[in-house]
């Protein structure tokens, strides 16, 4: 409690335009709850290639938020305007708020925070969406560490209701409220947390998928486990949910643990053997199931 920020009757100054680098799995979905909520937003890739795939996932977003929502043309029409994919960094200097979304790689997201620092305004607030590397890494590289933070996103965003908020040691009381701001206006309910390993949700979260993953080590099958897990009342068993988050993902989450929790090392390695064979989950057709037209087929 020590760590939620009291309200403040000063105004705040106000989000509106919203850069988001890199438009993969969670910068486009960001993006399109976002836009779809009135924001400016502007996504920002790496080139041509990796724009065009972004705007097409953001599309298929935007398709799919109509579907669920009842929306009609007008909206639809609405939230494509309110939305951009580009290669370019001229949205920065406008931006408001800046979500880093980029590949899990530390050394790429310093440098992309120390690239969109050159370009920002005073009162820009510049988040990771990283789910296991230390935010402080990358508050170290810019010259004002007060206004970085983490806002941690959970896939799929249009669904899951909570984002971390994670403050560093320097990160200004006013950035944490102006994001808690943030996150409720998307209709989300944001937690602040410290930048330790895994967050809250991560940290409790792990051992329980990293135990599924054990099993499979000892020759389990993934329906083995997930079936009765799912008859517990999960929404997902968690293999079928460590193919959803990505199995690459998974396993810097499993690594940034090893110090915390015992047996992340040995998920963390399995996790990776995975990764480095491809088998990244839904994402690339098979991870611990195989997958067809992106939808589940079978256990592998
Ligand atoms: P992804 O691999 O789907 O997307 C990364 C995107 O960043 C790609 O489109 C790539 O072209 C782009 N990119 C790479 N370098 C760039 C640069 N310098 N400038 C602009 N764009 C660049 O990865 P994903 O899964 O979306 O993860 C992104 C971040 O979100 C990671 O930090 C990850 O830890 C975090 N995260 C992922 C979750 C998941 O379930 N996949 C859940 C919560 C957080």
């Amino acid at each position: 409690a020590a760590d939620q920020p009291a309200d403040t009757a000063e105004p705040l100054p106000e989000i509106r335009n919203l850069v988001v680098i890199g438009g993969g799995v969670m910068g486009a979905e960001i993006a399109q709850l976002a836009a779809a909520k009135d924001f400016h937003v502007t996504v920002q890739e790496i080139d041509a290639a990796a724009a065009d795939a972004a705007r097409k996932r953001i599309e298929g977003l935007v398709k799919q938020w109509a579907k669920y929502q009842h929306a009609d043309e007008q909206m639809l029409t609405k939230i494509r305007q309110q939305l951009h994919v580009t290669c370019d960094d001229t949205a920065l200097s406008k931006a408001d708020l800046v979500i880093e979304a980029v590949v899990e790689r530390e050394s790429v997201k310093r440098q992309v925070f120390r690239d969109v620092e050159r370009l920002i305004g005073d009162d820009t607030l510049l988040v990771s969406n990283t789910s296991s590397l230390r935010v402080q890494r990358m508050a170290e590289v810019t010259s004002h560490p007060d206004r970085v933070a983490g806002l941690h996103f959970f896939n799929p965003v249009s669904r899951m209701e909570l984002v971390e908020v994670v403050h560093t040691h320097d990160t200004d009381p006013r950035v944490l409220q102006r994001l808690l701001q943030f996150a409720r206006s998307l209709g989300k309910t944001p937690v602040v947390t410290a930048d330790s390993p895994g967050f809250i949700v991560n940290r409790v979260l792990f051992p329980y998928l990293g135990e599924a993953v054990q099993m499979t080590i000892e020759g389990y099958d993934a329906e083995f486990i997930d079936r009765p897990m799912r008859s517990f009342g999960m929404p997902m068993g968690p293999l079928e949910l460590l193919d959803h988050v990505g199995i690459d993902i998974a396993a810097h989450v499993a690594d940034s643990l090893s110090g915390v929790l015992p047996d992340a090392q040995a998920v963390a390695e399995r996790l990776k053997e995975m990764s480095e064979a491809g088998e990244l989950g839904k994402k690339s057709g098979q991870g611990f199931y195989l997958y067809k037209d992106g939808k589940m087929d079978r256990p592998v």
